[in-house]
């Protein structure tokens, strides 16, 4: 078999893995998400979510991939359950559909950054509007971004992913940590941080939680194989337990001072008033891509600086991102298909950027994909929604279903102590360490119940509209 290639060391995986993680779930998802599910109440759920549950998920995807060297597709197999190939399927059908709209979004960022530059200001939804409508010049941006996913990917794991990583994370720390200084010196700073950091029980409910935790997913990148993928290029002298805490705490800590970044800029511009009623007017896109360039303007001379260096982080974040999603599918075709991996990375890219031209159009070029679905019943989730946002939260909710299974795999299919086997090479200590405990009753109990109890709160509250949450407890 053809060499596949590999990280060239534990720093070079964690880096990759992190960059996969840290991207536009941190900065434009994260915030939001925190604005309309409670503030400091979702944080707290979020932190619980990525600690408890999610973090057996990881180990277990990155245990598999690198037992196997195999994407996620072929690891079933040559773990010897083909019966469970499908859950491989199922991860690259996430991805390719996660990187589909993904890559959209990272195209607005993208030539964001030159309108910050060229002191454009995009500060109200109609102007946004037109700017998602104009499809020549979005639709040009998502090709870019294409083009510079694949350049990267075409150039191997460690030639490429790994070394963009190398240069991107280090200059994405330094970008968010001086951002995050400046916001603090704007009058008002400390009621943003306030509402960010002081939780309101009432906020919480099935959008709230369910929230949380399909946020603790996507933004860690687990329930599709992406650290199946990056796993099967980790060397068996690695910890994989120290990297997953290493992957986690830098997601977490980004997503956490993406947060301190933003309610700042938020409250300077609504002076101070931080009430759920003008929190609520600030959803989704619109909160980096209406509000905050609001805020660039209003800060004067700097606003142009600021502002460009906002969406260029938020861009290098997103392509270290979008690698990852990429990886997965190509490793899929090079190992199972024998393909050469330029020539994968062609076909799969050109595939998932043609898929993703629906959402695409949902910005506003297209009526029909703009207002594309209902929620059949219910009242109190948002009446319609865009074709881009639906693939969003289809693909949200599949993640949690992938980490569900993929638990349940490890856990009373391969086994827990082959798990336990491969986990412990390359970390000594692990047969009598705190992280074995929670691994081990992670996978075979807390993760199958409580991610598959919640599968269903999600799906119900955001498909139905019904809030499982409070019908049963309040
Ligand atoms: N974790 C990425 C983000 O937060 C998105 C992602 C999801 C990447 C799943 C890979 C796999 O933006």
């Amino acid at each position: 078999m053809a060499n596949r290639g590999g990280f060239t060391n534990k720093l070079g995986f964690i880096l990759a893995a992190a960059g996969s993680a840290v991207g536009l779930g941190n900065i434009w998802k994260f915030p939001y998400e925190v604005g309309s599910g409670g503030g400091a109440a979702f944080v707290i759920m979020y932190l619980f979510f990525c600690f408890i549950l999610c973090f057996p998920v990881m180990v277990t995807e990155i245990a598999i991939g690198r037992k196997t060297q195999k994407n996620p597709v072929g690891a079933f197999k040559a773990l010897g359950f083909k019966n469970w190939a499908f859950l491989g399927i199922l991860g690259i059908f996430c991805g390719v559909l996660i990187l589909s709209f993904y890559n959209v979004i990272a195209g607005w960022a993208f030539g964001y950054f030159f309108e910050m530059l060229s002191a454009n200001f995009i500060d109200n939804g109609k102007e946004f509007g037109e700017y998602t409508s104009d499809i020549v010049k979005v639709g040009g941006y998502s090709i870019v971004f294409m083009l510079a996913t694949a350049f990267v990917v075409v150039r191997g794991v460690s030639g490429g992913i790994e070394k963009l990583a190398r240069i991107l994370m280090p200059t994405l720390v330094i970008m968010i940590l001086g951002l995050m200084a400046y916001a603090f010196t704007l009058d008002n700073a400390m009621e943003g941080v306030k509402y960010y950091l002081i939780p309101n029980i009432d906020n919480i409910n099935a959008n709230s939680i369910g929230g949380a935790l399909r946020q603790a997913f996507f933004s860690l990148s687990l329930g599709m194989g992406a650290l199946i993928t990056y796993g099967s290029y980790v060397g068996r002298k690695d910890n994989i337990v120290s990297s997953a805490v290493y992957i986690t705490l830098t997601d977490v800590g980004i997503a956490f001072i993406a947060g301190l970044m933003i309610f700042p800029l938020v409250a300077f511009n609504t002076g101070g008033n931080m009430t759920d009623e003008v929190l609520s007017s600030i959803n989704g896109p619109s909160l980096i891509f209406i509000t905050l360039p609001g805020v660039f303007e209003n800060i004067g001379d700097l606003g142009v600086l600021v502002g460009s260096v906002f969406f260029l982080l938020l861009s290098f974040a997103a392509l270290t991102s979008t690698v990852s999603l990429l990886e997965v599918p190509v490793a899929y075709v090079v190992d199972e298909f024998g393909v050469r991996r330029k020539k994968a990375v062609v076909i799969v890219a050109s595939i998932i950027f043609l898929l993703g031209l629906p959402c695409l159009f949902s910005g506003g070029y297209s009526a029909f994909f703009t207002n594309f679905f209902t929620i059949p019943f219910g009242s109190d989730t948002p009446a319609s929604s865009d074709f881009l946002s639906l693939a969003a939260s289809i693909a949200d909710t599949l993640l949690l279903l992938g980490g569900t299974l993929i638990v349940i795999f490890a856990g009373y299919v391969w086994k827990k102590h082959n798990l336990n086997s491969e986990i412990s090479s390359g970390y000594e200590g692990y047969d009598k360490s705190i992280a074995k405990i929670l691994i081990n009753v992670g996978v075979t109990i807390v993760c199958p119940i409580l991610l598959f109890v919640l599968f269903v709160v999600v799906v119900m509250n955001n498909f139905f509209g019904i809030d499982l949450i409070n019908l049963l407890f309040r």
